[in-house]
């Protein structure tokens, strides 16, 4: 027992597909407390993405988990025979995605919508009781007019005020854990920092951990506690934000740091230079060694992670 809300171990994502097949995550470890608030980061492709999909059940047909286990709360909920993760997804385990229409229902109300929500979820809810309280919980993500958004249908509303639905839908039944993947990405960047702010807000009033997946850096490094660093199907380093970004230590780390536009307001974003690699079932070793000045041979058939201190974790390879 580590006291991890939301705990996964070993996990590997691959294509049911075998002639031609990937792996698009390939080993992902990962351990959320309660009251965390972990950011995974890394540039497009890397697998964030398909590791929260497969944390919650909820891969696309062709893609299967082919190890690992995930525990919530202590309890196996998936891995060596076991797989609850139908039963805990929305009720235990809230998502909200990029584009908040596609889970809103299109021809029911708001209303309708978020009273379901609550009552599947909190037994012995009645209706009067859900509809108030998600009047109340839409009024706390800046909603000014709750009841006019209650009546509507998504149509009728903007995509930031969309947003703020999805994640009033995400945390009405109060989850354990809410992973948010790009959820503010499609937003402007006003309404961007203010619901990032709500969605910190909400978890912390209801102690809901936060898995907030992000392009991202510096919009992590304001809102996270903890940061995931993920390439080639793998987290490559991980650890505080304030560790992460104050002492990144992996090569990766460093040159995504180094091409953030904004990271050293002074210092103009240097690309990184090759392309991640194609994550065919059979690639073994590290998926940055041919991007690394670092890089030795060995890197070809092993990642060489160690752990810095407790839950920091990162590559071997640089003393
Ligand atoms: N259903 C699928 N079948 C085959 N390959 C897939 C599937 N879904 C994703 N992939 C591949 O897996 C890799 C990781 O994709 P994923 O969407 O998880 O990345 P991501 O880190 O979320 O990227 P982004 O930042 O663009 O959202 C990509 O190379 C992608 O093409
Ligand atoms: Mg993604």
């Amino acid at each position: 027992m580590t006291g991890a809300v939301l705990s996964a171990r070993n996990l590997r994502v691959e294509t049911r597909e075998r002639h031609n097949g990937v792996a698009p995550v390939r080993r992902v470890d990962l351990e959320v407390m309660p009251g965390d608030r972990l950011g995974i980061i890394g540039e497009s492709g890397s697998g964030k993405t398909t590791a929260v999909r497969a944390l919650i059940g909820s891969l696309a047909k062709n893609l299967t988990v082919s190890s690992g286990t995930i525990d919530l709360n202590g309890e196996p909920i998936f891995g060596d025979g076991v797989d609850r993760l139908r039963t805990i997804r929305g009720r235990s385990v809230g998502m909200v995605f990029q584009a908040p229409r596609a889970t809103l229902n299109p021809v029911r109300t708001i209303r309708s919508q978020l009273s379901e929500m609550a009552r599947t979820h909190v037994p012995g809810m009645t209706k009067a009781a859900a509809v108030e309280r998600a009047r109340e919980l839409l009024s706390r993500m800046g909603l000014a007019d709750p009841d006019r958004v209650l009546k509507s249908f998504p149509h009728e509303l903007s995509g930031g005020m969309c947003q703020r639905v999805a994640i009033a839908m995400a945390v009405i039944a109060e989850p354990d854990v809410l992973i948010a993947d790009e959820a503010t990405s499609a937003l402007d960047v006003t309404t961007q920092a203010e619901v990032v702010k709500l969605l910190s807000e909400v978890c912390e009033q209801t102690g809901t951990a936060l898995i907030f997946v992000t392009h991202d850096l510096l919009l992590a490094g304001d809102v996270c506690s903890h940061l995931a660093v993920m390439y080639g199907g793998q987290i490559v380093e991980q650890g505080t934000s304030a560790a992460v970004l104050g002492a990144p230590a992996h090569p990766y780390t460093r040159a995504l740091l180094a091409a953030t536009p904004g990271w050293r307001p002074d210092v103009p974003p240097v690309g990184i230079p090759g392309i991640p690699p194609r994550l065919n079932l059979d690639f073994v070793g590290c998926g940055f060694r041919d991007r690394c000045t670092f890089a030795q041979d060995a890197c070809a058939h092993e990642v060489p992670q160690r752990e810095l201190e407790h839950q920091r974790y990162t590559c071997v390879r640089e003393a």
